[in-house]
């Protein structure tokens, strides 16, 4: 039987044991298992726990200073870094879902290199890796596992010579959570969906600019706010917006408008393996539809997703 308060003596002491007086650096990206490893780390060695979390310019809307927010509140020695250009540059005019993966996790990649060489002889690299990511270790997903999966490409990156550090490593997502939860994580973190490492560029159908990541921010923002008014949001495994790359006819007062239209998809998964798209109240969906048609300018349709996975995915991309 798991106890997480045991759990997380037993990992302090090994943690100081292994690591000592070295110090270790490691990528937040606001996702409850580098969050969880971060506080873990920071219980263990303080100071020595140098923590970086990039802005890739396709977080959701005001993550970035929210997240970044939160981390310094709960005492993490933390450096945000915001690189939305070098992401934006990258990705300028690609549109094929595996090459934007590809340059995401690159610039990712490049930029975290550039950081950790700036903290002086780090010997570790810390990472949050859980028990699900060791099993799949093949899978191109994750923050851990791009690095995986690019570290063979050219000449290592000096953070790939660094020992790994991975305190969660055996542990399932609901123990991950139970340990967060007697470590003090604010229970919302905690409780957050899961986020994909590329971000809003895989609901970006197509190619990606500034102006489509603010105004699917915008869609996305109202979705998920919605979902927490009305108690959904726990009830839903994952949930986001999708901007398609289509426009359609619609009509504003008498005038004709041929504008944007996003989709609208939250799924039931245990581990996103699977996945049943969520029977949401028609009440609600009519009431996000108005919204998002009524606030985000260069909307004027709103579908909802209603496919499972297999065979679709859970992202569009
Ligand atoms: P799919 O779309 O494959 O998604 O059904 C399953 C789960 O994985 C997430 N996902 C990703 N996470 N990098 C990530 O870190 C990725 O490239 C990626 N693609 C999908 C997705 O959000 C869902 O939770």
């Amino acid at each position: 039987d798991f106890t997480p308060n045991a759990f997380v003596e037993e990992t302090i002491a090994d943690l100081r044991n292994k690591i000592g007086s070295e110090k270790v650096v490691l990528a937040l990206s606001g996702g409850v298992d580098s969050t969880v490893a971060a506080v873990l780390l920071n219980k263990a060695i303080g100071e020595n726990l140098h923590c970086i979390f990039v802005n890739n310019g396709l977080l959701r809307k005001n993550e970035f200073q929210n997240v970044l927010e939160q981390y310094n509140g709960m005492g993490l020695n933390v450096k945000g870094v915001d690189a939305t250009d070098r992401f934006m540059e990258a990705l300028a005019g690609l549109s094929d879902p595996e090459q934007k993966r590809k340059a995401i996790g690159r610039v990712f990649i490049e930029v975290f290199d550039d950081e950790s060489k700036l903290i002086d002889d780090a010997t570790f690299l810390g990472q949050g890796t859980i028990y699900p990511d060791v099993i799949e270790s093949i899978s191109v997903k994750g923050p851990s596992a791009t690095i995986k999966s690019h570290h063979n490409v050219g000449g290592l990156p000096d953070f790939m010579k660094l020992k790994i550090v991975e305190p969660l490593r055996m542990l399932f997502k609901d123990e991950v959570r139970r340990v967060g939860a007697s470590l003090g994580i604010d229970p919302e973190l905690l409780g957050r969906h899961p986020f994909p490492g590329p971000g809003l560029a895989i609901r970006i159908l197509g190619d990606i600019t500034q102006e489509k990541v603010r105004l699917l921010q915008e869609v996305d923002a109202i979705f998920i706010e919605g979902l927490k008014e009305k108690g959904l949001y726990n009830k839903v495994w994952q949930a986001g917006a999708i901007l398609l790359p289509v426009n359609s006819v619609g009509v504003m007062g008498d005038e004709r408008t041929y504008e944007k239209v996003v989709a609208l998809r939250a799924v039931a998964s245990t581990d996103g393996m699977t996945a049943d798209w969520v029977h949401l109240p028609y009440e609600f969906l009519m009431e996000i539809s108005n919204k998002i048609i009524n606030r985000v300018k260069g909307v004027n349709r709103v579908v909802y997703d209603i496919s499972s996975k297999p065979p679709a995915t859970i992202e569009w991309e």
